[in-house]
């Protein structure tokens, strides 16, 4: 097993931060944490999975082993009348396995188009976009405990899936808790795409798709394609202008928290939830405290879309993960001050 030394992690992270991982090992397949495991100067160094790098901020060097996932496959691994069941390793490009489903006859998941990230990733964000949640796709999943060495198989149950949640982002709380933070490493995703297909087409940006093709029944690959250009033209390219998506969740308050923002601000974007919260646009918060377009050092706010934190310095002066965080605490401040709301951020901070 080859552990590489002071490795560059600035082409492993999508806001193109510049940090180095102090050891590095690739991983290929659980016989290569095993193999780790096995080696007495590797057994008892503590371990960082890192998956696409999407969704991270890295404000120092990582001082832990760091194991990188590359494990590939991508396979139909059952056919049934009421679902197409599909594996894919956790290193395969999140956006190509969707590219690769809706291609080859097994559409399902064109809704999460050109997210950043690899498989591994997916679930332990349960990332969603347009109406679909990686939740709703889900199947199961193996993974391998980092520690031990032990494998496992998790149904979507065990996985406790939240918005932007999993058990996989809860550090265990007492003994009984499945908390599976720093412990696991997801190898394989499987993923249930259900037959027959029905396009999930509620939201409004898909709707004006619709009416501008006059297309009353689009095809998997057509929604691929208009979640691809919607994309395009709301979020920047991380491999041009560097960032990690949304950089807060969207928060949830009561029916009367609501009613009293929009007593003070009538222009509030909200949606009701099924359990009877209201879930606010971060996004429209942010913008609605002038942070649109704004900097602090080379850490900005995107002009197009107020909720995603941009690298100004591009490769040459690339921001760091310090000016990121006094950015992202800056906006939490002044939300907080206006609105009484405390933005949670959706990237890992390592
Ligand atoms: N808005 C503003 N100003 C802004 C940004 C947004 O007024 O600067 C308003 C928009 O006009 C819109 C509302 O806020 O009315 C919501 O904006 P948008 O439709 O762009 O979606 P979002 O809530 O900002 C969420 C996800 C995205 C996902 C989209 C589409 C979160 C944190 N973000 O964004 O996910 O692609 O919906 O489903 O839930 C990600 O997680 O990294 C991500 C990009």
């Amino acid at each position: 097993m080859i552990v590489e030394s002071n490795v560059p992690l600035q082409p492993y992270n999508s806001f193109g931060i510049v940090a180095r991982a102090h050891h590095l090992a690739r991983i290929t397949g659980e016989a290569d944490v095993q193999a780790l495991r096995d080696d007495a100067e590797w057994r008892d160094a503590s371990r960082f999975v890192l998956g696409g790098g999407s969704n991270i901020v890295l404000t120092g060097d990582v001082k832990q082993l760091v194991l990188k996932v590359e494990i590939k496959g991508l396979r139909l691994v059952e056919e049934t009348p009421r679902a197409w069941i599909v594996e894919a390793g956790a290193g395969e490009n999140w956006h190509e396995v969707v590219r690769w489903t809706v291609e080859n006859g097994f559409p399902g998941l064109e809704n999460l188009a050109l997210i950043p990230g690899t498989v591994g990733g997916a679930p332990v964000q349960n990332i969603g976009a347009y109406g679909v949640e990686l939740q709703d796709r889900f199947e199961s999943l193996d993974a391998i405990d980092i520690n031990t060495g032990r494998t496992f198989t998790l149904d979507a149950a065990r996985c406790a899936f939240g918005y932007r949640d999993s058990v996989f982002k809860h550090v265990p709380a007492g003994p009984n808790d499945f908390g599976l933070a720093g412990r696991a490493l997801i190898t394989r995703v499987r993923f249930r795409l259900p037959r027959p297909w029905k396009p999930v087409l509620g939201y409004v940006d898909l709707e004006k798709k619709m009416a501008e093709a006059a297309n009353i029944e689009p095809t998997a690959m057509q929604i691929f394609d208009w979640i691809v250009a919607i994309r395009r033209a709301k979020l920047p390219d991380w491999r041009v202008l560097g960032n990690a998506g949304s950089f807060f969740k969207n928060p949830t308050v009561t029916p009367e928290q609501c009613a009293d923002i929009i007593a003070r601000d009538p222009k509030i974007v909200h949606y009701p939830m099924d359990d009877g919260s209201i879930k606010l646009a971060a996004g429209w918060l942010i913008d609605a405290c002038g942070w649109k377009g704004k900097s602090v050092g080379n850490a900005g706010v995107y002009e197009r879309q107020a909720l995603v934190l941009v690298n100004r310095g591009g490769n040459a002066d690339p921001v760091t993960g310090g000016e990121v965080m006094t950015l992202a605490k800056a906006i939490q401040t002044s939300v907080y001050e206006r609105f009484g709301i405390r933005l949670e951020p959706e990237p890992v901070v390592v």
